[in-house]
């Protein structure tokens, strides 16, 4: 565990959900709480950027507005819908947990972490997105962004990628208490706003003082 003080948590905890209250964005997945519909924005932005993801979700779900619809049809002629996001094994996946929620669960998507994982095509990220977004818990997530911001903030030295327990961990202890749904999406705003892979807004972020790469030099690995 990358220890960190009860201050630097609080304050970080506090400055991020100040941030998201002012500058989170409007997405139609934070307007819904089905978790099909969920499930299918956080299928479609595993491998998508948000603006190309937008027009395919309401298309998606005018076509198939519930998991019912969804399980019933053709495979193929779900994966014909998909187009043109690429990864066309993503609409199969997600048809076959369609298929499966019905024949397993009675059409209800489960809240279980275990049995989430159990479905082909929802990994440890997808499983706390759709805990966190649909069911409200404070579950955590980590995918490429989050894991950059915790991994500048908090650890400020070698690959990432190489320390995705230990993000995990530093994941799950932030959230605060009951705050998992904003805390979770605000970290997703942040890392796509703030914190970018490239050219990271160091001079307007809120996190300066606590941040372990501030100020980010573009010429370290
Ligand atoms: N990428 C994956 N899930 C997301 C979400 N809920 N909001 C914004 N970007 C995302």
């Amino acid at each position: 565990m990358v220890p960190i003080g009860p201050g630097i948590k609080r304050r970080f905890q506090h400055r991020l959900l100040k941030w998201y209250r002012e500058y989170g964005r409007d997405l139609p997945w934070r307007k819904t709480s089905d978790p099909y519909k969920i499930l299918v924005s956080e299928v479609m932005l595993q491998q998508t950027q948000v603006e190309r993801v937008i027009p395919k979700y309401h298309e998606f779900l005018e076509r198939y507005p519930t998991l019912q619809d969804l399980a019933e049809a053709p495979a193929e002629a779900v994966r014909e819908s998909w187009y043109p996001l690429g990864y066309n094994i993503r609409p199969l996946r997600l048809h076959g947990i369609a298929c499966e929620t019905v024949a397993r669960y009675g059409g209800a998507l489960p809240k279980n972490p275990d049995e989430l994982l159990s479905f082909k095509g929802i990994g440890r990220y997808t499983a706390g997105a759709i805990r966190s977004f649909a069911f409200r818990e404070d579950a955590p997530i980590l995918d490429t962004n989050v894991m950059r911001v915790l991994h500048r903030v908090f650890v400020g030295t070698g690959d990432p990628k190489a320390q995705k327990a230990r993000l995990w961990a530093l994941s799950e202890a932030l959230i605060p208490k009951g705050r998992g749904y904003d805390f979770n999406q605000a970290l997703m705003d942040f890392g796509a706003m703030v914190c970018t892979a490239r050219d990271p807004y160091c001079l307007l972020c809120p996190m300066k003082d606590v941040c372990k790469t501030y100020p980010f030099d573009p010429r370290k690995p």
